[in-house]
């Protein structure tokens, strides 16, 4: 919104009539207008001057049998209809001097005091109107400061306005700046814990791991070695060494989980379908995948996205819907992967299901992180929830192959 076009439509924005205008507008014009022009659009003024000129001719020189002394407000009345209502008062004043001389000079068309009251009676309509004339002079000068107060205030409005907008648009530019490096800036976090929990992944499996199932191997050799030592003994070193083996296997599931090998080795649908058959044995909660057989392999950052977003909504389906099942479906379609996680448990508790549509922070860091992962990508989240179940579905458009 620019200044000239918001000051420039005040009077009808704001309903006022556009009397004041039309009558102002031409006078301040009419000096830059052609001769001709000019006496079409302001012809009363020298027809009420040619008029008086004439009334007082006949007057002076007074020889008609008619008092046209009293035709003197004729002139005064044209003036009146003129643009500027002042030349309604010099007329008046020209027409009283007259009227006076006129007086002055003998009565001719009768009595003396029947000529009298004529021409008190033409003076008095004569300063009628130009008393018309002032108040209407007045009633302009009135709309006129109005008018001009209106043009002033709404200068000062559209003024206070555009700094307030171009105030707004820094304030925008400045806000889109800061979430553009907070995008980044998680991006380069998730990356970050990416490859922080593939390096914890690689140290447990490689050191605490291996460390763990040599010293259960140890032990299951220590046991061999004493067959004759007591029964209390042997037994002791048997359950240190299950144990041992049983935290090696505990760890090595919880490298693969941090970081599976799979992933980039035999890639997604198999890191899932591990994923999916180990969510199964530790929660009980029967788990499909539904892919198709021939699913090539995914730039390796879409494919650990797409493995961390089946890893938190399935961790979801086991901490908060109390469902028995859980269904996985990957689709790949033309320049994009389709991804959806199903349960048929209880659905989002509505209040936090608000949330998700609205303030994602307000929530657990799990779905802000899948919404943060999704739009890296510039891909979409869609939560469908109810009390038969909840549906997460997530669409990552593959680079190089958007349509
Ligand atoms: N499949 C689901 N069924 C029912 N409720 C769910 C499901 N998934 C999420 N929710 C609800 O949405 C909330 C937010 O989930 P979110 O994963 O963001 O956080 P969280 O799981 O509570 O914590 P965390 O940050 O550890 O993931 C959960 O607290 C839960 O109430
Ligand atoms: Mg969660």
């Amino acid at each position: 919104m620019n200044s000239p076009s918001a000051s420039a439509s005040p009077a009808s924005a704001s309903g006022m009539t556009s009397a004041p205008r039309q009558q102002v507008a031409p006078v301040d014009a009419a000096p830059s207008l052609p001769a001709a022009q000019w006496l079409v659009a302001n012809w009363q003024l020298p027809a009420a001057c040619l008029s008086i000129l004439v009334i007082a001719a006949l007057d002076l020189g007074q020889r008609a049998d008619f008092p046209v002394a009293s035709f003197y407000v004729a002139p005064v009345l044209l003036a009146l209809w003129s643009q500027k209502t002042q030349h309604a008062l010099y007329l008046a004043y020209a027409a009283t001097v007259f009227s006076v001389i006129g007086f002055m000079r003998g009565p001719l068309g009768g009595p003396h005091g029947e000529e009298m009251a004529t021409r008190v009676l033409s003076i008095a309509m004569v300063w009628l109107a130009a008393a018309l004339s002032l108040q209407r002079w007045r009633r302009e000068k009135t709309l006129e400061r109005a008018f001009s107060d209106m043009e002033r205030r709404v200068h000062d409005r559209t003024h206070e306005l555009t700094r307030a907008n171009s105030s707004l648009q820094t304030e925008i530019a400045d806000r889109k700046g800061k979430e553009e490096l907070l995008r980044q800036l998680s991006g380069h976090l998730m990356h970050a814990q990416d490859q922080e929990r593939r390096r914890i992944a690689r140290e447990l499996h490689d050191n605490s791991g291996q460390t763990l199932a040599a010293i259960a191997v140890n032990l299951s050799r220590i046991e061999n070695l004493m067959p004759d030592a007591p029964l209390k003994m042997r037994n002791l070193v048997a359950d240190t060494a299950a144990m041992a083996e049983q935290t090696s296997r505990e760890i090595r599931t919880i490298s693969y989980l941090l970081h599976p090998p799979l992933l980039e080795e035999a890639g997604l649908l198999a890191a899932i379908g591990w994923l999916a058959n180990g969510f199964t044995q530790r929660s009980g909660i029967k788990t499909e995948v539904d892919a198709p057989s021939e699913f090539e392999r995914l730039p390796a950052d879409i494919e650990v996205t797409i493995f961390r977003i089946v890893q938190e909504t399935l961790t979801n389906v086991a901490r908060h819907s109390g469902s028995k099942t859980a269904f996985i479906k990957l689709t790949r379609q033309p320049g994009e992967i389709v991804l959806e996680v199903r349960d048929e448990g209880t659905g989002i508790p509505p209040e936090k299901l608000e949330k998700v549509h609205g303030n994602l922070s307000a929530l657990g860091v799990g779905i802000a992180g899948v919404w943060e992962r999704v739009r890296q990508f510039g891909g979409a989240l869609e939560i469908n929830s109810n009390s038969r179940g909840t549906t997460v579905m997530v669409v990552v458009p593959l680079p190089g192959e958007q349509l």
